[in-house]
Protein backbone atom coordinates (compact mmCIF):
# COMPACT_ATOMS: atom_id res chain seq x y z
CA UNK A 1 0.00 0.00 0.00
CA UNK A 2 1.27 3.40 -1.10
CA UNK A 3 0.46 6.63 0.69
CA UNK A 4 0.91 9.74 -0.98
CA UNK A 5 0.42 13.02 1.00
CA UNK A 6 -0.50 16.07 -0.81
CA UNK A 7 1.60 19.15 -0.18
CA UNK A 8 -0.20 21.76 -1.56
CA UNK A 9 0.24 24.12 1.23
CA UNK A 10 4.18 23.86 1.35
CA UNK A 11 6.09 26.65 -0.66
CA UNK A 12 9.66 27.61 -0.60
CA UNK A 13 10.68 31.04 0.04
CA UNK A 14 14.46 30.66 -0.13
CA UNK A 15 16.47 29.80 -3.40
CA UNK A 16 16.95 26.67 -4.11
CA UNK A 17 21.08 26.82 -3.15
CA UNK A 18 22.47 26.42 0.12
CA UNK A 19 22.62 29.19 1.91
CA UNK A 20 26.29 30.44 2.70
CA UNK A 21 27.44 28.71 5.50
CA UNK A 22 29.42 30.87 8.74
CA UNK A 23 32.95 29.50 6.84
CA UNK A 24 31.53 31.21 3.75
CA UNK A 25 30.95 34.88 6.30
CA UNK A 26 34.40 36.83 5.61
CA UNK A 27 36.40 37.22 8.73
CA UNK A 28 36.46 40.54 10.57
CA UNK A 29 38.91 42.96 9.43
CA UNK A 30 40.63 45.54 11.56
CA UNK A 31 43.60 45.42 14.24
CA UNK A 32 43.25 42.39 16.35
CA UNK A 33 42.52 42.87 20.01
CA UNK A 34 45.38 41.80 22.57
CA UNK A 35 45.63 41.49 26.18
CA UNK A 36 48.16 44.89 25.57
CA UNK A 37 45.16 46.51 23.29
CA UNK A 38 43.33 46.26 26.60
CA UNK A 39 46.11 47.11 28.55
CA UNK A 40 46.60 50.07 26.91
CA UNK A 41 42.75 50.94 26.99
CA UNK A 42 43.24 51.64 30.96
CA UNK A 43 46.31 53.96 30.25
CA UNK A 44 44.76 55.89 27.99
CA UNK A 45 41.41 55.86 30.28
CA UNK A 46 39.42 54.41 27.44
CA UNK A 47 36.24 52.17 29.04
CA UNK A 48 36.27 48.53 28.05
CA UNK A 49 33.16 47.19 27.10
CA UNK A 50 32.86 43.31 27.35
CA UNK A 51 30.01 40.65 27.09
CA UNK A 52 29.36 37.18 26.87
CA UNK A 53 28.85 34.70 23.86
CA UNK A 54 28.44 30.95 23.77
CA UNK A 55 27.95 30.33 19.59
CA UNK A 56 29.05 31.57 16.21
CA UNK A 57 26.30 34.05 15.48
CA UNK A 58 26.52 36.25 19.18
CA UNK A 59 30.25 35.96 18.46
CA UNK A 60 29.68 37.44 15.52
CA UNK A 61 27.27 40.22 16.01
CA UNK A 62 29.39 41.22 19.19
CA UNK A 63 32.56 41.41 17.28
CA UNK A 64 30.40 43.72 14.56
CA UNK A 65 29.21 46.04 17.23
CA UNK A 66 32.70 46.85 18.35
CA UNK A 67 33.24 44.92 21.96
CA UNK A 68 37.21 44.63 21.93
CA UNK A 69 36.43 41.45 24.72
CA UNK A 70 33.95 38.68 24.32
CA UNK A 71 33.58 36.24 27.05
CA UNK A 72 32.63 32.62 26.58
CA UNK A 73 31.90 32.24 30.14
CA UNK A 74 30.43 29.36 31.97
CA UNK A 75 26.94 31.15 32.93
CA UNK A 76 26.50 28.99 29.74
CA UNK A 77 25.29 26.77 31.97
CA UNK A 78 22.56 28.12 33.43
CA UNK A 79 21.62 30.64 30.13
CA UNK A 80 22.01 28.01 27.63
CA UNK A 81 22.25 25.08 29.26
CA UNK A 82 18.91 25.22 31.96
CA UNK A 83 21.31 23.91 34.42
CA UNK A 84 20.69 25.48 38.09
CA UNK A 85 24.06 27.03 38.57
CA UNK A 86 28.07 27.38 36.76
CA UNK A 87 29.35 23.99 39.06
CA UNK A 88 27.43 21.64 36.46
CA UNK A 89 29.90 22.92 33.37
CA UNK A 90 31.94 20.31 31.75
CA UNK A 91 34.88 20.36 29.99
CA UNK A 92 33.55 19.32 27.21
CA UNK A 93 30.67 21.93 27.08
CA UNK A 94 33.24 24.12 27.20
CA UNK A 95 34.88 23.76 24.34
CA UNK A 96 31.48 22.82 22.58
CA UNK A 97 30.75 26.42 22.35
CA UNK A 98 34.25 27.86 22.71
CA UNK A 99 34.91 25.76 19.23
CA UNK A 100 30.91 27.51 17.92
CA UNK A 101 32.45 31.14 19.29
CA UNK A 102 35.85 30.86 17.78
CA UNK A 103 34.60 29.99 14.04
CA UNK A 104 33.48 33.73 14.02
CA UNK A 105 36.97 34.68 14.10
CA UNK A 106 36.31 37.67 16.22
CA UNK A 107 38.99 40.79 16.09
CA UNK A 108 37.79 40.95 19.56
CA UNK A 109 39.92 38.98 22.21
CA UNK A 110 38.48 35.55 22.88
CA UNK A 111 38.45 33.94 26.60
CA UNK A 112 37.26 30.84 27.51
CA UNK A 113 35.70 30.65 31.60
CA UNK A 114 37.57 27.64 33.19
CA UNK A 115 34.96 25.24 34.58
CA UNK A 116 34.60 24.49 37.97
CA UNK A 117 36.72 21.68 39.05
CA UNK A 118 39.06 22.07 35.41
CA UNK A 119 41.55 24.03 37.59
CA UNK A 120 41.68 22.03 40.86
CA UNK A 121 45.20 20.70 40.23
CA UNK A 122 48.51 22.57 38.57
CA UNK A 123 48.36 19.60 36.06
CA UNK A 124 44.80 20.45 35.99
CA UNK A 125 44.76 23.65 35.11
CA UNK A 126 47.63 23.41 32.46
CA UNK A 127 46.19 20.78 30.73
CA UNK A 128 42.53 22.19 30.49
CA UNK A 129 43.63 25.49 29.68
CA UNK A 130 45.63 24.22 26.37
CA UNK A 131 42.41 22.12 25.57
CA UNK A 132 40.29 25.03 25.17
CA UNK A 133 43.30 27.50 23.16
CA UNK A 134 43.12 24.08 20.95
CA UNK A 135 39.59 25.08 20.62
CA UNK A 136 40.38 28.28 20.12
CA UNK A 137 40.07 30.36 22.79
CA UNK A 138 42.63 33.24 22.61
CA UNK A 139 42.81 33.72 26.62
CA UNK A 140 41.01 32.02 29.95
CA UNK A 141 39.78 33.25 32.91
CA UNK A 142 38.97 31.03 36.23
CA UNK A 143 37.74 31.95 39.88
CA UNK A 144 39.39 33.14 42.15
CA UNK A 145 43.41 34.63 44.01
CA UNK A 146 45.73 33.18 46.07
CA UNK A 147 44.16 30.07 46.89
CA UNK A 148 44.90 28.99 42.82
CA UNK A 149 47.84 31.17 42.36
CA UNK A 150 50.37 28.27 41.56
CA UNK A 151 47.73 26.98 38.89
CA UNK A 152 47.48 30.73 37.40
CA UNK A 153 50.87 30.92 37.51
CA UNK A 154 51.66 27.78 35.33
CA UNK A 155 48.93 28.71 32.76
CA UNK A 156 50.85 32.11 32.48
CA UNK A 157 54.24 30.06 32.07
CA UNK A 158 52.80 27.47 28.86
CA UNK A 159 51.92 30.73 27.88
CA UNK A 160 48.50 31.25 27.94
CA UNK A 161 47.26 35.11 28.44
CA UNK A 162 45.05 35.08 32.07
CA UNK A 163 42.27 36.75 33.34
CA UNK A 164 41.47 36.81 36.82
CA UNK A 165 38.13 37.35 38.39
CA UNK A 166 37.74 38.16 41.79
CA UNK A 167 34.57 39.45 44.32
CA UNK A 168 31.78 36.71 44.27
CA UNK A 169 32.77 33.61 42.64
CA UNK A 170 29.52 31.68 41.47
CA UNK A 171 31.75 28.26 41.11
CA UNK A 172 31.63 28.57 45.03
CA UNK A 173 28.04 29.02 45.68
CA UNK A 174 27.33 25.89 46.69
CA UNK A 175 29.74 26.06 50.12
CA UNK A 176 28.60 30.24 50.39
CA UNK A 177 24.84 29.06 50.40
CA UNK A 178 24.46 31.79 47.52
CA UNK A 179 25.81 35.03 45.76
CA UNK A 180 26.86 37.84 48.29
CA UNK A 181 28.11 40.85 47.31
CA UNK A 182 31.92 41.12 49.02
CA UNK A 183 33.98 44.07 50.10
CA UNK A 184 31.25 45.01 52.67
CA UNK A 185 33.66 43.77 55.80
CA UNK A 186 37.08 44.99 56.13
CA UNK A 187 38.43 41.71 56.30
CA UNK A 188 36.94 41.22 52.65
CA UNK A 189 38.48 44.28 51.53
CA UNK A 190 41.71 43.21 52.68
CA UNK A 191 41.41 39.62 51.04
CA UNK A 192 40.34 41.11 47.91
CA UNK A 193 43.61 43.68 47.83
CA UNK A 194 45.81 40.80 48.17
CA UNK A 195 44.00 39.00 46.22
CA UNK A 196 44.50 41.42 43.27
CA UNK A 197 47.83 42.08 44.41
CA UNK A 198 49.02 38.59 43.67
CA UNK A 199 46.63 37.93 40.02
CA UNK A 200 48.75 41.45 39.16
CA UNK A 201 51.84 39.94 40.22
CA UNK A 202 51.29 36.88 38.53
CA UNK A 203 50.99 38.36 35.25
CA UNK A 204 47.39 38.51 34.61
CA UNK A 205 46.26 41.30 32.13
CA UNK A 206 42.96 41.99 33.35
CA UNK A 207 40.79 41.58 36.40
CA UNK A 208 36.72 40.58 36.99
CA UNK A 209 35.13 42.24 39.86
CA UNK A 210 32.09 40.58 40.38
CA UNK A 211 29.60 42.06 42.73
CA UNK A 212 31.80 43.77 44.60
CA UNK A 213 30.65 46.99 46.90
CA UNK A 214 31.51 50.30 44.50
CA UNK A 215 33.90 52.18 46.74
CA UNK A 216 36.31 48.78 46.58
CA UNK A 217 36.06 48.01 43.26
CA UNK A 218 37.39 51.76 42.87
CA UNK A 219 39.87 51.85 45.28
CA UNK A 220 41.00 48.31 43.71
CA UNK A 221 40.69 50.16 39.91
CA UNK A 222 42.55 53.24 41.11
CA UNK A 223 46.05 50.86 42.99
CA UNK A 224 46.37 48.24 39.77
CA UNK A 225 47.93 48.56 36.85
CA UNK A 226 46.00 46.23 34.13
CA UNK A 227 42.44 46.85 34.02
CA UNK A 228 39.03 46.02 36.24
CA UNK A 229 35.83 44.24 34.73
CA UNK A 230 33.09 45.32 36.55
CA UNK A 231 29.76 43.20 36.72
CA UNK A 232 27.63 44.76 39.78
CA UNK A 233 30.65 46.17 40.87
CA UNK A 234 29.60 50.07 40.08
CA UNK A 235 30.50 52.51 37.56
CA UNK A 236 34.58 53.03 38.64
CA UNK A 237 35.60 50.07 36.81
CA UNK A 238 37.29 50.17 33.68
CA UNK A 239 35.48 48.43 32.06
CA UNK A 240 31.77 46.72 32.76
CA UNK A 241 30.97 42.85 31.46
CA UNK A 242 27.20 41.54 31.40
CA UNK A 243 25.91 38.35 30.69
CA UNK A 244 24.70 39.18 26.81
CA UNK A 245 21.31 36.61 27.55
CA UNK A 246 20.81 39.38 30.75
CA UNK A 247 21.21 42.40 28.40
CA UNK A 248 18.90 41.43 25.95
CA UNK A 249 16.09 40.21 28.17
CA UNK A 250 16.35 36.74 27.06
CA UNK A 251 15.78 34.97 30.10
CA UNK A 252 12.52 36.86 31.75
CA UNK A 253 11.95 34.25 34.51
CA UNK A 254 14.43 36.27 37.13
CA UNK A 255 15.85 39.46 37.69
CA UNK A 256 18.83 40.63 38.33
CA UNK A 257 19.88 43.91 40.33
CA UNK A 258 22.97 44.92 38.28
CA UNK A 259 21.17 44.24 34.60
CA UNK A 260 18.67 46.55 33.33
CA UNK A 261 17.77 44.98 30.10
CA UNK A 262 17.88 46.94 27.03
CA UNK A 263 15.27 44.87 25.21
CA UNK A 264 12.44 42.53 25.34
CA UNK A 265 13.54 39.77 23.44
CA UNK A 266 11.62 37.03 24.87
CA UNK A 267 8.88 39.21 24.24
CA UNK A 268 9.22 39.83 21.49
CA UNK A 269 10.27 35.86 20.47
CA UNK A 270 7.16 34.81 21.92
CA UNK A 271 4.69 37.47 20.03
CA UNK A 272 6.32 36.74 16.63
CA UNK A 273 6.53 32.90 17.18
CA UNK A 274 2.34 33.31 17.89
CA UNK A 275 2.11 35.78 15.12
CA UNK A 276 3.66 33.07 12.45
CA UNK A 277 2.08 29.77 14.24
CA UNK A 278 -1.42 31.75 14.16
CA UNK A 279 -0.54 32.36 10.34
CA UNK A 280 0.46 28.71 9.55
CA UNK A 281 -2.62 27.39 11.05
CA UNK A 282 -5.41 29.94 9.67
CA UNK A 283 -4.11 29.10 6.44
CA UNK A 284 -6.36 26.92 4.04
CA UNK A 285 -4.88 24.45 1.80
CA UNK A 286 -5.76 24.54 -1.94
CA UNK A 287 -6.72 20.72 -2.00
CA UNK A 288 -7.15 18.97 1.26
CA UNK A 289 -4.62 16.32 1.97
CA UNK A 290 -5.47 12.67 0.46
CA UNK A 291 -3.96 8.98 0.58
CA UNK A 292 -4.47 6.81 -2.28
CA UNK A 293 -3.97 2.93 -1.90
O1 LIG B 1 30.49 33.14 33.29
C1 LIG B 1 30.36 34.35 33.05
O2 LIG B 1 29.57 34.77 32.20
C2 LIG B 1 31.18 35.27 33.83
C3 LIG B 1 30.81 36.72 33.76
C4 LIG B 1 29.62 36.95 34.58
C5 LIG B 1 31.93 37.59 34.18
O3 LIG B 1 32.06 34.87 34.50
Amino acid sequence: MLSILSINCLSLNFPLSSPPSPAMVKPMTGTKVTPDTLRAMKARGERIASLTAYDFPMTRLLDEAGVPLILVGDSLGMVVLGYPDTTHVTMDEMEHHVRAAARAKPRALLVADMPFRSYATVEDAVRNSQRLVAAGAEAVKAEGGRGILPQVKAILSSGIPFLGHLGMLPQHVLEEGGYHVKGKKEAERHALLADTDALVNAGAFAIVLELVTPPVAAELTRTIPIPTIGIGAGPDCDGQILVTPDLLGMLPWYSLKHVKPRLNAAEQIRAVVKEWKDSVTAAKCSEPAHATK
